[in-house]
């Protein structure tokens, strides 16, 4: 793809088109079946700069840098300076001088599109309150290692309509994929995501290839609604009842953490109607391939 076309940021997932989201899926099967066959970042070295909590994301980037030749420096918000007054801006200019690209998990969508605005390297989001486009991109990559081509294939999310669910609208639209949310009211995606919106779970999974939950109290949520939260959104649980009304041989998604007896059963969770150990691991391959598609590009920019 020439280097003017790809974006310099992954902030939202809808940088990309669909050639270029093909093409990265495609990279991503790639880079699965052969590691250490690309070293992109060789020499370099990339940002990963958390200011929330992680296991996924953080372990996938860092072992992906290192597997593509480069050094993960893994920061913590409260270790930089920003603690101190230093502004986001500032800090992008800094890091820019050093690294090929710059990882952000942040509780801001401010300060993640402040980093954006002011890096001079990619900048990719690692979850913010909004969007989380990286695991979308490990869970198209797991729908087609199921399915092949997934123009045409159904995922319903069933739960709250949160950042996962948001780019899971996103990006499973661009790749042709009809995807349906059903949450209760007060906790349902907005309209204009391309999602079909319903607020009831059994519609939303007939004749799914797959069923996708996430937790029902975000990082971004206040902890002194989760009690409210977890009530209006009881009946919205993934169980093998539920995978009983998806399309044959459909299986069950969750980005993870999980919290067996809330949003999916220990049955599905631990059991052989799920993909989601997979979905873990393809966090790895399908950030390797974005690392190689924003880098090597930024490169070509100069
Ligand atoms: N799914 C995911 O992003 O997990 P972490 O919060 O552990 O990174
Ligand atoms: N929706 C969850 C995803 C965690 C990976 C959160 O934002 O906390």
């Amino acid at each position: 793809m020439p280097a003017l076309e790809t974006p310099l940021h992954f902030l939202t997932g809808a940088e990309l088109d669909a050639a270029a989201l093909a093409s990265l899926l495609d990279r991503a099967a790639a880079l699965k079946a052969a590691p250490l066959s690309s070293r992109v970042l060789d020499g370099r070295a990339v940002a990963l700069l958390f200011q929330k909590p992680s296991t996924r994301t953080r372990t996938s980037f860092e072992t992906g840098v290192f597997e593509l030749g480069g050094h993960p420096m893994v920061l913590r918000g409260e270790e930089l300076q920003i603690t101190r007054g230093e502004s986001v801006r500032d800090t992008a200019l800094v890091l820019s001088r050093h690294v090929a690209a710059i990882g952000l998990r942040t509780g801001s969508e401010e300060e993640l599109e402040e980093l954006a605005a002011h890096a001079t390297v990619p900048v990719v989001n690692m979850l913010s309150p909004l969007h989380h486009p990286c695991q979308a991109i490990a869970d198209l990559e797991t729908l087609r290692e199921a399915y092949g081509e997934l123009e045409g294939r159904v995922l319903a999310y069933v739960g709250d309509g949160n950042n996962v669910a948001r780019s899971l609208a996103v990006l499973g639209g661009l790749a042709g994929m009809e995807v349906r949310v059903a949450a209760p009211a007060g906790y349902q995606l907005e309209d204009g995501w391309g999602a079909v919106l319903t607020d009831d779970p059994a519609e939303a999974v007939a004749g799914a290839d797959a069923v996708y939950t996430d937790v029902w109290v975000s990082m971004s949520d206040d902890e002194s609604s989760a009690a409210a939260r977890r009530a209006a959104l009881a009946p919205y649980r993934i169980d093998d009842a539920l995978l009983d009304r998806a399309a044959p041989g459909a299986f069950a998604l969750h980005c993870l953490p999980a919290h067996p007896g809330e949003e999916i059963t220990e049955a599905v969770l631990y059991g052989d109607r799920q993909r989601i150990w997979d979905q873990a691991e393809n966090r790895r391959h399908a950030q390797k391939a974005l690392l190689e598609l924003l880098v090597s590009a930024a490169a070509e920019r100069g």
